[in-house]
């Protein structure tokens, strides 16, 4: 990070980091895990299904981008080893269900995966505000669309 960067960083940086690689682990888990879900789901309708879990699974591969960037600029260095990511992680894998027509199951795991980044957002949110503005305002960001995926999700169950 530039010399005016750190200055106007009122927060231990550090701490910071790590939250964001953890937030950057979960990103990479939920990602995969829905990817899979969205070429694998089966049954009638799949493709709505199909269609949701790709779109939500493309905005956590932007979210881990959006993380890393920001990893850089707080002069930290994003998590580089895969097999550390679910160490490292604020949840375990969101696990997809071995039924791939059981489409609650799959909801279901989507639903706890954004229920953890929208706890998750929400600390780093009220941890970095006032102290952090470039930090809280990307957190804000994210904490957005997660409770978009959120909404939209729950919204399938009906
Ligand atoms: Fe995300
Ligand atoms: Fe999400």
């Amino acid at each position: 990070m530039g010399k005016e960067g750190a200055k106007i960083s009122a927060l231990d940086v550090k701490d910071l980091i790590k939250d964001l690689n953890k937030a950057y682990a979960d990103e990479w888990l939920a990602h995969f895990s829905y990817l899979h879900m969205s070429r694998t789901v089966t049954g009638a309708g799949y493709e709505d299904m199909k269609e949701f879990l790709e779109d939500t699974a493309k905005d956590e591969a932007e979210h881990a981008g959006e993380l890393v960037d920001r990893i850089l600029e707080l002069g930290g260095e994003p998590l580089v080893n895969m097999m550390e990511l679910e160490k490292n992680a604020n949840a375990p894998y969101p696990k997809p269900p071995k039924d791939t027509t059981d489409y609650k199951k799959i909801i279901k795991t989507v639903l706890d995966a954004e229920a953890g980044a929208i706890d998750v957002y929400n600390k780093i949110a009220a941890k970095t505000q006032g102290k952090d503005h470039v930090t809280y305002q990307l957190v804000c960001h994210i904490l957005g669309e997660e409770v978009g995926h959120e909404e939209k999700f729950e919204d399938l169950l009906e």
